[in-house]
Formats: structure tokens, sequence, C-alpha cells
């Protein structure tokens, strides 16, 4: 195949990849999108098998049977709730991926480009700062014992800034003498230390946005080391990765209410001050099914507002048949979701949507709180941080500033859980004791059940 059928074939991968994005910004387009994106990869990878630089198809062939074993293996065995350290592993990798082929590259090639020993400095740079801070962040998310002696350092945030400013001197020094190929496994391993330097110091709220940037990252060091390998599909493929993953990291530091240079820098957010569980939960109220039912009975507004609780005990197809009979009596349904509920974007969508509750039910947070004060039952089913009213009255939680769904406001609200364990931020939630609370402990999908037979029965 000549080099104008490849590049032909890879501007098709490109405008697949594009059409994919576009798709995957709609639920309703979504299942779609993510075909055509994976089209796109598929064409992208038979076309490269058609290089002429190709040394070997009997590796490619052993790579992607290993590569591809391991996938099929974990895609069956992880729990949806695991996805987010999934995820961070997967960013790692693909940085690793990155900045090893650089450097093989690199060391291959006696006479380097002052283009490519600049791509290559960047890819080592990158890839190895995504490896190592998604390693930490995968240790977080996994409850690692190992991450509890993992503790930042005294005035961590002057480290990160000479740690950073060494990696980039050295980077320099090696654009300039690109004979000396030690020096690039150097800058991989400062560049280690300071991707995990910038991501020990995050605290475990915050950790999808480091995700979501660490994503971005995994695709700068590819489109890096495409300027390497002068490949244009992986150019385009990491930049459109890396710039969806800057634009989500945004959205994600909107929701939570935290800074992105902060985010970037590793800055430190509220260290955390908070009551502990016995001070905060005096005077916890527990319900029933049938009591719950009673209220819904004479309810006219109800909101449900889930959260990763649901996730785990799946009950999403029996909250839609909640849903169903609540609407059949005439009672207004709508739900309320956060963008960081669960564990990844968007998991309460896809939860709901795989139970086909209408898309036009669920409300997004802002027009969900302007519509608390009419609500008669908040129904919380799993959620906890997202609904803590400590992010709006403790500067100094961990949590201070994310905005919340404020079932608070509701006339009563009932939350659904199994105990008064904490969320994943790991503090106690005043809302459990808040005089228009009442807590229904079980599981969520049980207690669904139990309450829709009370409503039937009723
Ligand atoms: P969380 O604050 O994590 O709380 C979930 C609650 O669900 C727990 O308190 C747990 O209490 C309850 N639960 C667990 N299993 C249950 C079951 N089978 N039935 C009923 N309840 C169950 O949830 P949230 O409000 O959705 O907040 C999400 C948190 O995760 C935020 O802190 C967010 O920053 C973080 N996070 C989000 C993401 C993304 S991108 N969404 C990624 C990583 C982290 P019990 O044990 O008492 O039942």
């Amino acid at each position: 195949m000549t080099a104008a059928w490849i590049n032909l074939a890879y501007l098709l991968s490109a405008a697949l990849f594009i059409l994919g994005l576009i798709g995957m910004t709609r639920p309703r387009t979504a299942v779609r999108g993510n075909l055509m994106g994976s089209i796109g990869m598929l064409i992208a990878i038979v076309v490269t098998l058609f290089e002429q630089r190709v040394l070997s198809y009997g590796m490619i062939a052993a790579g992607l049977a290993v590569g591809a074993g391991i996938g099929g293996w974990l895609a069956v065995r992880v729990k949806v709730e695991q996805m987010p350290e999934m995820v961070a592993l997967f960013n790692g990798f693909g940085g690793a991926a990155s900045f090893l082929v650089a450097g093989a590259e690199f060391s291959a090639s006696a006479f380097p480009t002052l283009d490519q020993s600049i791509a290559t400095s960047l890819s080592g740079l990158i890839g190895a700062v995504t490896l190592s801070g998604s390693l930490v962040a995968f240790g977080k998310l996994a409850g690692l014992n190992v991450m509890n002696s993992l503790k930042p350092l005294p005035m961590q945030n002057a480290v990160n800034g000479l740690v950073a400013v060494g990696v980039v001197a050295l980077a320099v020094f090696m654009v300039l003498n690109p004979q000396h190929v030690a020096l690039y496994w150097l800058i991989v391993l400062v560049a280690l230390a300071l991707g995990y330097f910038l991501t020990i110091s995050i605290g475990g709220a915050d950790m999808p946005v480091v995700i979501a940037l660490l994503n971005s990252y995994s695709g700068l060091a590819a489109a890096a080391t495409g300027f390497v390998l002068q490949n244009n599909v992986l150019i385009i493929a990491g930049s459109l990765v890396g710039a969806s993953g800057l634009i989500l990291t945004k959205v994600m530091c909107d929701a939570m209410n935290r800074s992105l240079p902060a985010v970037l820098f590793g800055t430190l957010g509220p260290t955390g001050d908070t009551k502990s569980a016995d001070e905060v939960y005096t005077t916890v109220k527990a319900t029933s099914a049938e009591e719950v039912a009673m209220l819904l009975d004479v309810a006219r507004r109800v909101m449900i507002v889930p959260g990763y609780g649901m996730a785990v005990a799946q009950a999403q197809h029996a909250v839609r048949d909640l849903m169903h009979a609540l609407m059949d009596q005439g009672i207004d349904v709508q739900f309320g979701i956060h963008p960081v509920a669960g564990r990844m974007p968007g998991h309460m969508n896809v939860l709901l949507a795989e139970a086909d509750i209408p898309y036009d039910l669920l409300k997004e947070m802002d027009e969900t709180n302007s519509a608390m004060e009419q609500t008669d039952v908040c129904l919380v089913i799993g959620a906890n941080d997202t609904v803590n009213p400590d992010a709006r009255t403790n500067p100094k939680s961990p949590i201070a500033g994310m905005p919340i769904i404020n079932v608070d406001k509701a006339k009563t609200c009932v939350v659904i859980k199994r105990s008064l364990s904490p969320g994943f931020a790991g503090i106690p939630n005043p809302l459990f004791a808040a005089e228009n609370t009442l807590m229904l402990f079980a599981d969520g999908k049980e207690a669904v059940l139990d309450i829709l037979t009370a409503v039937k029965e009723g």
C-alpha cells in the first residue's frame, strides 16, 4: 500500500474518531458514537500493518494476543464499581507505551532531527508523569493499604515546582545534545517522580478530576510519539484524546468547584476538619418501607437522587418500576443527577438509560436544586458525598465548595443506604441526622422493591 493510500485511510479514521466523539456527547447517540470510534481504530490498526517499516508480524501478533487476552479477561472480571481504577491503569499504560516507543525510536535513530528530539523529550516527560500519576490514582481508588504510608512531603508544592523545573531543564539539554540517549531515560525517571508528587497530594474526593487530567496527558504523550514516528493518525488520535480529556477535566473542575491550575500543579485542597460520626449522628431517625410508601401516597412531586450505592445494588430496574407505579398514581417523578455521582462520568445516566428511564426525566444539578423546595419527598438512593450539606456549610471539609444536590431542602428526605458508613470522601454526613430526614437502612434494590410492594398494596 502506498503512503498516499495509507494517509487517505488515516484521514477516514480521523473523521470517524471525530464523528464518534460528537456521538458520545449525547446518551441517545453514544452507542453509535462508540461504534464509529471503534471502526476508526480498526481501520487505523489494519492500515498501519501495511506500513513499510513493520519489522516482524510475529511480534505484533504475539503482542496483540497477550494484550487482547489480558484486556478480555479484565473486561469480564472487573466490576462496574472498579471502573475508575481500571481507567486510571489504562491511562498509565497508555503513557508508558508512548514513552517506551518514543525512547526505542530515539535510541535507534543515529541522527534525530530537532523536531524528533523535541517530540521525544515531550513523550518521555508526559508519558512518565502519566504512568506514575496513574499508578498513584489507581492505588488511592483501589484503597491499597500501601497508600496509607505514602504521604505528601513537607513543602510539597515547592518540591513539585523544583522537580518540574529540573525535568524541563533536562529536556532542553537533551534536545541540544541528542547524541546522549541516556539523558532521555533520566528525563523519564525524574518525570516518574514528578507524576508521583503531583498526584500524592490530591485528596480522594478530587480523584475524578485527576483521572480526567491523566487521560488527557496520555493522549498528549501519544500525540508526541506520533511526531517521533511521523505517524499522522497517532498525532490526530492523541490530540483528540488530549483535547477531550482537558475539556472533561474542566467540566469536572466546574462540577466540583475546583480550580484547574490547582489540579494541574497538584496543589493541596482543604485538609479536612469534620466532626466525628458520633458527634454528627445524634438524632438519626430510621424508617420502614411501609412508612415511605405512606409518605409517597400523599406526595405530588417526588425527586429521586441516585448515587454510587444504586450502582452497587444494581437497583436501576427496581427504581424504574417504582417510578412507573408512582406515575400511575399521578405523581410527578423526576431524577436529580449530580455530575460526579457514582464512580465515573455519566455513571448514573448510563445506569438509568440501561433501565429505559426517559432522558427528559433526568435533571441536571441546577434544575434539580431549583425544584427542591417544591419537592414533597426526595428519595436518595445510595448517594452520600454528592448530597452532603457540609460542602455548603463547613469551609474546612474535604468537599468544601463542591456543589451538591440540596436534598436537605425537600419537605421530606428519605435516604436509602445500608448503614451510616461514609461515602468516597470518608466523612460523616449531617444530612442523615437532619430534622426532615428519614433513614431507610437496607440494600438499595431490596429497599426500592419493598417500597414498590407497599405502594402497590397501599
Ligand atoms: P458516595 O459518597 O461514594 O456514597 C455511596 C454510598 O452508597 C455509601 O455511603 C454506601 O453506604 C452506599 N451504598 C453502597 N452500597 C450500597 C447498596 N448496596 N445499597 C444501598 N446503598 C449502598 O456516593 P456519591 O454520592 O455517588 O458520590 C460519589 C463520590 O465518588 C464523590 O465523592 C466523588 O467525588 C467520588 N468519585 C466520583 C467519580 C465520578 S467521575 N463520578 C470517580 C471517582 C470518585 P452504606 O455502606 O451505608 O450502604
